[in-house]
């Protein structure tokens, strides 16, 4: 059911753990299952991701993207980090089985709020990145509705 990677990224999880004085935090959750993510993002003077932690209270396909999506944006400079999306990441595990792919957008998400609470405290403007949503359920439900 699930990719080889994916077994790895849930077994071996990349970065797990906060950083201290973090330049920017992003937290969401999916009230529909309860999980819940936190992204950390270290940024230096040009803008480019040193580092990115996560904690994760999930599910497996949750810490396994998280895990991806960490490893993905590090190096990259933030508005590259926006291409980093859950298909993106999803891609690089190799696929998610269509009942979790949900669970690949925390991660984006989390990220998305990690870039935000950046730019809100440094006062820098990344194109095409939108306020995020603390719940991404509610998202879903308005993607539901619309079919
Ligand atoms: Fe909630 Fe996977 S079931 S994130």
């Amino acid at each position: 059911m699930y990719s080889e990677k994916v077994m790895d990224h849930f077994q071996n999880p990349r970065n797990v753990g906060e950083i201290e004085n973090a330049s920017g935090v992003g937290t969401v959750g999916n009230a529909k299952c309860g999980d819940i993510m936190r992204i950390y993002l270290d940024i230096d003077d040009n803008g480019v991701i040193q580092d990115c932690k996560f904690k994760t209270f999930g599910c497996g396909a949750a810490v396994a993207t998280s895990s991806m999506a960490t490893e993905l944006v590090k190096g990259k400079t933030v508005q590259e980090a926006l291409l980093v999306t859950n298909k993106a990441v999803m891609e690089a595990l190799d696929g998610l089985p269509p009942v979790k792919v949900h669970c690949s957008l925390l991660a984006e998400e989390a990220i998305h709020a990690a870039l935000w609470d950046y730019a809100e405290k440094h006062g820098v403007k990344i194109e095409g990145l939108k306020k995020p949503k603390s719940d991404i359920h509610e998202d879903e439900e308005e993607e539901a509705e619309e079919y």
